[in-house]
């Protein structure tokens, strides 16, 4: 079979991160055939041509490709009018509405201090606080400035979430009992732990998890092998620090995704290192969590491990799972070896280094 996949670097690090990426798909030899290209998006091509995400590159992701990888923007703290985010545009465009996140720690002696865990979060990809719906007005009492927002949850993004992370409890299951009892790191039935605040938020995080919940209940026989938890975002984030082992997959709304999933970044070693895919029915776009590091870019010494991982979670969700688990197991060879890193984990070695290494565990 054959897979073409449009390769997206944008801005920054995503430059050299993506190609690097790229080589290590290459060099897969039993899977299936890749056809690459390469498409424009992103804050310098915003500023050369005044547009961000080109219709171009939305024509060929959707007609041409099956997939797509993409680097990461440089987004101007101040607003400039006509800039939004690519990233954002392409999410709603092809309509990604789960970004999943495995955050997984690797063995290594370069870390002697590594947390272990191996936690897949969902974070629903198109609602809640980021809808962006705000406005503001002046209190004619007090004269002063009254900022607000809209929040969105439905039933129909709430449910396609839920699905998405039942169904991916029971795949984690599966991959885990092709290792043999000793190397599992996750030994208890399946879990998902849903995150809320439905205590406060009854109307919103209520009908989220609601609605979550009815994932497993109207399907029981399904998911009967998946336990269900529930755990408010507040207490989520205390326990994920504390006991970052005791999850399994973790599904959240949009915002309390967004910030649990950066804080469990910093639970294994670095944002260089941490994957994620934006998932729909048709579609899927690979992306480091990462974001440009203007303060390394050029320099040759950006992690490739993030933007290589996320290509593996590309495959994996295109359905080649085998290829995929071979690109996750040499980097994390690369990892447990700890001699090449670069020097966000501590070391000296570049991003050619890191791929060369893999490379050769592949
Ligand atoms: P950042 O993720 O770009 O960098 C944070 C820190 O982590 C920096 O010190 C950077 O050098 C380091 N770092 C990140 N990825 C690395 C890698 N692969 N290898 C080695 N070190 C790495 O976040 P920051 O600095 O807050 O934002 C920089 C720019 O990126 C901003 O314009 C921001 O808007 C954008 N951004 C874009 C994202 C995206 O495209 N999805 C996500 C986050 C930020
Ligand atoms: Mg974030």
């Amino acid at each position: 079979s054959s897979v073409k996949i449009g390769l997206i670097p944008a801005d920054g690090i995503g430059r050299e991160v993506i190609p690097a990426a790229r080589t290590v798909l290459e060099s897969l030899t039993d899977g299936p055939k890749f056809e690459f290209v390469n498409l424009d998006a992103g804050f310098e091509y915003f500023q050369k041509t005044g547009t961000a995400l080109p219709q171009e590159t939305l024509d060929i992701l959707k007609n041409e490709c099956n997939g797509a990888l993409f680097g990461a923007v440089s987004s101007p703290s101040h607003k400039v009018a006509g800039y939004s985010s690519p990233i954002v545009a392409l999410r709603k465009k092809l309509d990604l509405y789960a970004n999943v996140r495995p955050v997984a720690s690797v063995k290594s002696p370069a870390f002697p201090n590594q947390r272990e865990l191996d936690m897949l979060i969902i974070r629903e990809n198109t609602e809640c606080l980021y809808i962006k719906s705000e406005r503001v007005e002046v209190d004619p009492e007090t004269g002063l400035k009254v900022a607000w927002a809209d929040r969105k949850i439905t039933e129909y993004a709430s449910k396609r979430a839920g699905v998405m992370a039942f169904n991916m409890a029971l795949t984690r299951q599966k991959l885990r009992e092709q290792k043999p009892l000793e190397k599992r790191f996750w030994k208890q039935n399946p879990r998902v732990t849903i995150v809320h605040k439905s205590n406060v938020m009854s109307v919103t995080d209520g009908l989220w998890r609601e609605t979550v919940r009815a994932v497993k209940e109207q399907n029981s026989e399904k998911y009967s092998g998946v336990d269900m938890e529930e755990q408010l975002v507040d207490s989520m984030v205390y326990r994920m620090f504390r006991e970052p082992e005791a999850f399994d997959v973790v599904v959240a709304p949009n915002l309390y995704g967004d910030i649990i999933s950066d804080g469990a970044a910093a639970l294994v070693g670095s944002l260089g290192v941490v994957p994620s895919a934006n998932v729909g029915d048709n579609f899927v776009v690979g992306e480091p969590v990462h974001g440009s590091a203007p303060d390394i870019a050029g320099k040759g010494i950006a992690n490739p491990i993030a933007a290589i991982r996320s290509a593996g979670l590309l495959l994996e969700h295109l359905g080649h799972t085998q290829q995929a688990l071979k690109m996750y197991d040499a980097v994390d060879a690369v990892l447990a070896e700890g001699k090449i890193l670069t020097p966000d984990l501590g070391g000296k070695s570049t991003t050619t280094d890191v791929v060369n290494a893999v490379l050769k565990n592949l």
